[in-house]
């Protein structure tokens, strides 16, 4: 691997080989998310405990300091709205040479395996792929479904990652599953990270999924709106780094979530 390739994935994936990363892309498609509002302020709290930052150039430059930024992962695709006719009708939103400019650690962009568009998301792939080799800065995949959570089982996932990896991204951003989680990062060759979708009714589900996902091989998260949404998000972000990069149980992450709850931080 030539080493400004090497150094990027570095910055990504940390030395224990995991990784989270906090996604706060979602205005691109659907607007001011909740919590998500002010991104500044969102993100204010939670940076330090991020490994790298998914994120729009836009909000790069409204809401992040340069002087104390975390690696960022560009998301880079787009062209769509939760009101538009389909989400799935992506394209490449932002140029290479912008993505040397804001110094990206990676780029993010989705693929829509198996919709009217998996054509043109997966050449938009391979694409970017080419131009991030040629300057040396990975691509990772993101295997979106749109509207269409149910989507979301173990054999639509595996087709989605392997077709994103053959494709030459350098991570695969996909959703975990509760039956055959296992055969999905199996069946892909490059480091596959989480996503959690919307929030979920308890924090212990979360804690559970990404225990379970990182026990099947996934090297870590990137996952939002069940961090920005809860009603503690630095707890939550403090519990599920813990279930990462220290092997915590759901159980440890849940007391470490209480006490962080707890003394008011
Ligand atoms: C939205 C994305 C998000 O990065 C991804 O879905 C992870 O966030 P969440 O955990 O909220 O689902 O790709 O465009």
């Amino acid at each position: 691997m030539e080493w400004g390739m090497a150094n990027r994935m570095a910055q990504l994936i940390q030395s224990d080989g995991r990784c989270l990363f906090l996604p706060v892309d979602h205005g691109y498609f659907q607007g001011p998310t909740r919590n998500l509002e002010e991104p500044r302020k969102t993100l204010e709290p939670l940076l330090s405990y991020a490994d790298a930052i998914f994120i729009t150039r836009g909000v790069v430059r409204s809401s992040l300091d340069a002087d104390r930024a975390k690696p960022i992962i560009l998301r880079v695709s787009g062209g769509t709205s939760m009101v538009g006719k389909d989400l799935a009708n992506e394209g490449i939103t932002t140029s290479i040479e912008e993505v040397v400019r804001l110094n990206a650690a990676a780029m993010g962009l989705s693929i829509f395996v198996g919709t009217e568009y998996e054509h043109e998301s997966l050449l938009n792939l391979s694409k970017l792929v080419d131009e991030g080799e040629r300057y040396g800065i990975p691509v990772m995949a993101v295997t979106a479904v749109g509207k269409e959570l149910g989507k979301r089982d173990a054999r639509y996932l595996a087709l989605s990652c392997r077709i994103a990896a053959e494709l030459g991204a350098r991570v695969v951003k996909t959703y975990w599953c509760e039956e055959g989680f296992e055969k999905v990062v199996q069946g892909c060759p490059v480091p596959v990270v989480m996503a959690g979708g919307p929030q979920v009714e308890t924090e212990l589900e979360v804690f559970e999924f990404v225990h379970d996902g990182i026990q099947k091989g996934a090297i870590g998260v990137n996952l939002g709106r069940n961090i920005w949404q809860n009603d503690h998000p630095v707890a939550m972000i403090r519990a599920i780094r813990a279930v990462v990069h220290e092997n915590a149980t759901p159980k440890q992450a849940q007391e470490l979530y209480d006490s962080v709850k707890n003394s008011g931080r």
